[in-house]
């Protein structure tokens, strides 16, 4: 049998954990929440998210990779058999809808990184961005053209992410996020410091950070601070039970799971200062208030940014860093999607890596085209509001019943604290069996009653239907029919660590 491949180093696994954890909406997503939820105040509910939630569940999904050594779709069929549908489920639709519009986002950046350095989109970068550079059609089913710059930028990306998970967990993986992640924080740091010195920039940073607590009342907020910690911790998506299935025996679960939540909380926060100067910078600029410069998430990046950078002396170069700074941070968190994908085909079928994955890689990029043309930016709304609001709670309320209620709890809370330096006691035990599922719970049920109500963000029924709801029924039907294969290999037939 194939013997199952290993980090070389604990510093290596955190790096790799931490690289998919940061991710592209640490750096606009996390800022904008933070500003429009109460500036500092937000980081009540953020922290409480964080350490309730976020913490808890990183440490069972370590937990359950590590003890059960096996990625999703294997440690939960080591669990309860007939539940190994719902570790498919979770790598299908990340690597078959997630990563699919994350790397055509990751090839935007590659974009603006090119055009940075000459400022091509001028005086007026909403126009340019919606446009000229997507061309958006108004509608799902008009697709028009595929566009040819984001599609040659696809193909690089693709082509990254296929190099670096072709070489395997130690020499792609872990290698290039021992070159990614220390790159990323000192271009950060670049960004951060030099925007800091920006005339306005203690304006930005005021609006940043000056807690409103009447805005953390509102329920919305909470909920919100929920999703936000769920998805840059990379939960749910079946790849940090598969990171930590590459740990040998002797490994600190719970050390590294403080430390990889810490550095990518730590990392958003930091961040922030660097996105919040700029807009001060151009609110002084533009002697305007800063709510008049400030955008949420692509519209940050993409608009509100780039006018910035049009002002200000070395904007160019600037510019670059920060488009960089997203390419590096989306890479290795997309790597590790289609690393939860590969260890499960392998697990199961026994393939050959390195053919796997140039076959998931050119499906992939195959699959990516649909959000290069005209319509993408639509498909990729609709994509992503479906199976991250859907599809990864519900992995996540499914996966805290699973071992919460349907297996022994205490079999993985004894095998952490055997070899971690912070022990586990009933708190996060009661977590995970009520207070994570109840929470992840009222997130769905809320977004449900707000689906029903509404078409989301006043798309048409039948383009919610034809692409949202069927991408989910598509995934799970794909799941089922993996689960239903026999195995090709004896790893279901084993235990997990605690049973040898
Ligand atoms: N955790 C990754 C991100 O925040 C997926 O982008």
């Amino acid at each position: 049998m194939r013997k199952r491949e290993q980090w070389k180093s604990q510093i290596g696994f955190l790096l790799a954990a931490v690289g998919s954890a940061i991710g592209l909406g640490n750096i606009w997503r996390f800022s904008y929440m933070a500003y429009t939820y109460g500036g500092g105040a937000f980081l009540i509910p953020y922290l409480t998210a964080l350490f309730t939630a976020g913490i808890p569940l990183l440490i069972l999904e370590f937990a359950i990779g590590h003890e059960r050594i096996g990625s999703a779709p294997l440690a939960y069929a080591k669990i309860r058999k007939n539940w190994e549908w719902l570790g498919w489920w979770a790598v299908t639709f990340v690597m078959f809808g997630i990563v699919l519009y994350y790397v055509v986002i990751i090839a935007w950046c590659l974009n603006y990184f090119i055009m940075s350095f000459s400022l091509d989109w001028g005086a007026d970068p909403n126009t340019f961005f919606f446009e000229k550079f997507l061309a958006v059609s108004g509608s799902a089913s008009k697709m028009g053209q595929i566009r040819t710059p984001i599609f040659f930028a696809l193909i690089i990306i693709w082509f990254i992410n296929w190099a670096v998970v072709y070489r395997g967990v130690q020499k792609g993986i872990e290698l290039a996020n021992k070159i990614f992640m220390p790159m990323l924080f000192v271009l950060t740091a670049v960004l951060v410091f030099w925007s800091l010195n920006l005339e306005g920039a203690s304006e930005g940073i005021k609006a940043y950070l000056t807690p409103d607590f009447s805005k953390i009342m509102n329920p919305k907020v909470w909920i919100d601070a929920y999703s936000q910690i769920f998805f840059t911790l990379s939960l749910g998506f079946g790849i940090m039970i598969a990171y930590a299935s590459y740990l040998p025996e002797k490994s600190d679960i719970t050390k590294n799971a403080v430390l990889t939540a810490f550095l990518n909380s730590g990392y958003s926060l930091f961040a922030g200062f660097a996105v919040f100067s700029v807009l001060g910078f151009m609110a002084h600029a533009q002697q305007k208030a800063i709510s008049d410069v400030v955008s949420q998430s692509i519209g940050l990046a993409f608009v509100a940014y780039p006018k910035a950078l049009s002002l200000m002396p070395g904007g160019n170069l600037f510019g670059a860093i920060f488009f960089f700074c997203l390419v590096v941070a989306g890479v290795s968190s997309s790597v590790s999607i289609i690393e939860a994908f590969t260890s499960a085909m392998v697990d199961k079928f026994n393939l050959n890596r390195k053919t796997l994955v140039s076959v998931i890689s050119i499906l992939g990029f195959l699959g990516s085209i649909v959000f290069t043309t005209q319509a993408g930016l639509i498909w990729l709304d609709i994509v992503d509001h479906f199976l991250t609001n859907y599809g990864l709670v519900v992995v996540g309320i499914a996966e805290c019943i699973l071992v919460g209620w349907l297996f022994d709890i205490y079999i993985l809370q004894k095998h952490v604290n055997r070899v971690s330096s912070i022990k586990l006691g009933r708190v996060w035990v009661g977590l995970i069996r009520y207070f994570v599922p109840g929470m992840l719970a009222i997130m769905l049920f809320g977004a449900l009653k707000a689906e029903v109500t509404k078409p989301y963000s006043g798309y048409s029924w039948a383009a919610i239907g034809l692409i949202g709801v069927n991408w989910i029924v598509l995934t799970v039907l794909v799941a089922v029919v993996l689960a239903t294969r026999p195995w090709r290999t004896e790893q279901n037939k084993k235990g997990g660590r605690s049973e040898k």
